[in-house]
């Protein structure tokens, strides 16, 4: 995975930092909006707002006006009433654990995960639904929620299978990837066919 990700992965300016406030900011963004989408808006959004504090004393319609071009307005209210809060309630510092990012508004298990592996380093796995077709394929794992993304039974399989021995932000970073460019909805041609579970069960189908 990590040689995959040297030869093919894709570059973008939140896998440039390592602060904490531009990874959210960049999370909030990326939430339900193709990726390709997100650069502009990110690029424009910590110009003008380069920390918490100005990000909080933002005019909302200036907000709007930068978020409209990739949709999903309503981010605009809640990434202000966190600014506002992680100003208010932790001295501009965006928070380094699970149980205060969860308090913030919009902040739910994948930002928050996601903050604190890009944003501070710690082993955690962000689970959206390309790592969990990616590895629902691969392991042969199945949910029984009708949206497996709320399965917390599954997101614990996923992270213990989690087993990359380097960086996290690294290996995150590959697993999107991969599971976007490679493990795709349809028709995916993937270099480990012969280790996936969803392949190999394909091909004794086929020969019945
Ligand atoms: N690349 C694609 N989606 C991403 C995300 N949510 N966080 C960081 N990098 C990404």
């Amino acid at each position: 995975m990590k040689l995959w990700f040297e030869r093919n992965h894709r570059d973008y300016p939140w896998c440039h930092t390592k602060d904490p406030y531009e990874i959210l900011i960049a999370e909030f963004l990326l939430q339900q909006t193709h990726v390709r989408k997100v650069e502009e808006a990110y690029l424009s959004l910590l110009s003008d707002f380069p920390t918490a504090k100005e990000l909080a004393e933002a005019s909302e319609s200036k907000l709007i006006d930068l978020i409209s071009p990739i949709g999903l307005i309503y981010r605009a209210k809640r990434m202000k009433s966190t600014a506002n809060q992680v100003f208010l309630n932790y001295g501009g510092k965006i928070p380094d654990t699970f149980e205060d990012l969860i308090k913030l508004p919009g902040v739910g298990n994948y930002i928050a995960n996601a903050v604190l592996c890009y944003g501070y380093y710690q082993n955690r796995v962000p689970i959206d639904t390309n790592v969990i077709r990616l590895f629902m394929r691969y392991f042969n794992l199945s949910s029984e929620k009708p949206r497996p993304r709320t399965d917390e039974v599954l997101a614990e399989q996923i992270r213990d299978r989690y087993t990359f021995d380097f960086d996290y932000r690294i290996a995150n970073w590959a697993v999107l990837d991969f599971a976007g460019l490679v493990c795709t909805m349809i028709k995916p041609q993937c270099p480990l066919n012969e280790h996936c579970s969803y392949y190999n069960k394909k091909i004794l189908i086929h020969k019945e």
